[in-house]
């Protein structure tokens, strides 16, 4: 009996001295995920004089930048985020890390040809699907811009457009933009197949800016080839308040602030915000997040794709020759994934970069060695010789969960509108590819216009510029 007396006195001992000791370190926001979003709400807020730690779980930020070195010369190469929308989000962002933005140049990738990566046979143009590329680009810019409204902030009408809900391969067909599949294809990689995806997912990632970029070729890029250098410049503007290879463990909204515990490289720490920013897709937030019946009702809703990306070195594909994955036999000739997209010459002699992406989980040992398989087929197909060294991954990289979707019945039932209620609520502010769309510079523009004021205690504090 004394024991367990002494045992529990121990423990109560402990707990107290574990609270006591507790040492808070206070914010005004607290902010998951550096990516894209949450290192571009991090710049601005720090800019406008509001405190913020910035939690990111990988030891850089930047979430799917990659950036690849030549050892031997130094030259940098993006192999994952690299176009940007022309907005002046954008160019204020760069320009305050001052690192120059070009046009993006005429399309890349040198000499481009057609190969059936299922078999490995090259297909002449001629027997692929014929139609008026530039008639069915406008057509579609036409159809996006009828819904333009709802892609702003996600209010969509009730009912719905059936022209959504339909898969997008049956809505080219109603509206005779079959042309336009394969561009879409080879633009909104990362969301398996899809034809077969709603509209409404396509439009989210093919939206009216990017449609108006790919007319006027207005894309721009990094000048620099290196898009990490952004982030990593941003990394060095937060000094102590970035907690890299760090993550929630949890987090516990209260009635006015929110309590985050946090595992970092030097233990655990105890952050206590105002407000939460979270940037992590919604569905992974169970993991941490003290989600209530609505909130997990709601996540739990999304399925996703996969995708990955990798640079290859030896593909035995000549310099400077891109190959494309487009299969004859299919429905609009769009290749079934999983598979690989393309074979992409990088400007960095002698490397390829390749995109690749699933509708269902794959380990990365099971996407290299279907690259590699791929590989041997088209070299065979195409009838290049075998490389002197075996062709190798330099690099692979899994971004999951990806596209982030709900069925065409939860769409109907107005799904996004109860997401979008969720901003604000627990003191909690949502921003991301699941909320406004993949694309860099449309997450910078819809936090900048969208988010942020609510984050900042006076409006005042807004037209504090870069
Ligand atoms: C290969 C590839 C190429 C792309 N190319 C382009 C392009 O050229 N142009 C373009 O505009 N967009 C491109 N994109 C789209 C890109 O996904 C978006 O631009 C953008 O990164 C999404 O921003 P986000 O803030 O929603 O998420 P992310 O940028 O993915 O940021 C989320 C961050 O949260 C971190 N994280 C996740 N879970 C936790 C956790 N529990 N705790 C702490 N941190 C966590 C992640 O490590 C990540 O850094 C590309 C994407 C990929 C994968
Ligand atoms: C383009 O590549 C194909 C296949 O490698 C090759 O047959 C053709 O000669 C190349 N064309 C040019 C202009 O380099
Ligand atoms: C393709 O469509 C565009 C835009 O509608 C039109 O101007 C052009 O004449 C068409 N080209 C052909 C070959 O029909
Ligand atoms: C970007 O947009 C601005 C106007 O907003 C324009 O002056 C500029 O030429 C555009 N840049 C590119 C690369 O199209
Ligand atoms: C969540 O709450 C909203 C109202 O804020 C409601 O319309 C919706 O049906 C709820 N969703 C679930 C799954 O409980
Ligand atoms: C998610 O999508 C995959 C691929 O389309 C499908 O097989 C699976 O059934 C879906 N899961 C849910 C929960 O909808
Ligand atoms: C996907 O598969 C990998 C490897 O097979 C596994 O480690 C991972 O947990 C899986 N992810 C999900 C979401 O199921």
């Amino acid at each position: 009996m004394a024991v367990v007396k002494l045992a529990i006195f121990l423990c109560f001992a402990l707990s107290f001295a574990r609270s006591t000791s507790r040492k808070w370190i206070e914010k005004d926001v607290c902010i998951i995920g550096g990516g894209a979003s949450g290192t571009y709400a991090a710049v601005r807020l720090q800019q406008m004089g509001v405190d913020v730690a910035l939690i990111e779980k990988e030891a850089k930020l930047g979430g799917p930048v990659t950036t690849y070195t030549e050892p031997s010369t130094g030259q940098t190469y993006d192999y994952g985020v690299q176009v940007f929308s022309n907005l002046s989000v954008v160019h204020n962002f760069f320009s305050h890390f001052e690192i120059p933005l070009v046009r993006l140049p005429p399309p890349s990738g040198g000499n481009t040809t057609m190969v059936d990566f299922e078999t490995g046979e090259v297909i002449e143009p001629s027997k692929l699907y014929m139609g008026n590329l530039t008639a069915a680009m406008l057509g579609y810019a036409e159809q996006e811009a009828k819904y333009s409204s709802i892609f702003e902030d996600w209010n969509l009408p009730n009912p719905v457009p059936e022209d959504l809900l339909m898969p997008f391969g049956d809505f080219l067909r109603k509206h005779s933009l079959e042309a336009f599949a394969y561009i879409a294809f080879i633009y909104d990689q990362g969301i398996a197949n899809i034809l077969a995806q709603p509209t409404l997912y396509v439009m989210k990632y093919q939206d009216q800016v990017q449609m108006r970029d790919l007319l006027t070729g207005s894309f721009v890029v990094n000048a620099l080839q290196n898009n990490q250098l952004l982030y990593d410049r941003a990394a060095a503007e937060f000094g102590k308040k970035l907690y890299l290879s760090s993550y929630p463990t949890q987090v516990t909204r209260k009635h006015h602030h929110v309590e985050v515990e946090v595992s970092t490289p030097e233990g655990t720490k105890h952050i206590r915000a105002r407000k939460l920013l979270v940037t992590v897709p919604p569905k992974t937030t169970s993991q941490f997040l003290d989600l209530d019946e609505n909130e997990s009702t709601m996540f739990r809703q999304f399925n996703n794709s996969y995708y990955w990306n990798a640079i290859l070195k030896n593909t035995g594909i000549p310099i400077g020759t891109t190959l494309s994955n487009v299969n004859p036999a299919a429905p609009l000739n769009i290749p079934a994934m999983p598979a690989p997209y393309i074979f992409f010459a990088a400007p960095v002699p002698g490397l390829h970069a390749t995109y690749y992406s699933s509708p269902h989980n794959m380990s990365d040992d099971e996407i290299a060695a279907d690259i590699l398989k791929t590989l041997a087929r088209v070299r065979e197909g195409a009838g290049f010789p075998d490389p002197d060294q075996s062709p190798e991954i330099v690099a692979l990289h899994k971004w999951s969960p990806f596209e982030m979707t709900v069925s065409p019945d939860a769409i109907r039932n107005a799904f996004y509108n109860d997401l979008m209620a969720l901003q604000g609520k627990k003191n909690t502010w949502w921003t991301g590819a699941t909320w406004m769309n993949q694309a860099t510079a449309t997450l910078w523009r819809y936090t900048e216009d969208k988010v942020l004021p609510h984050l900042v205690p006076d409006e005042e504090l807004l037209k504090v510029q870069y």
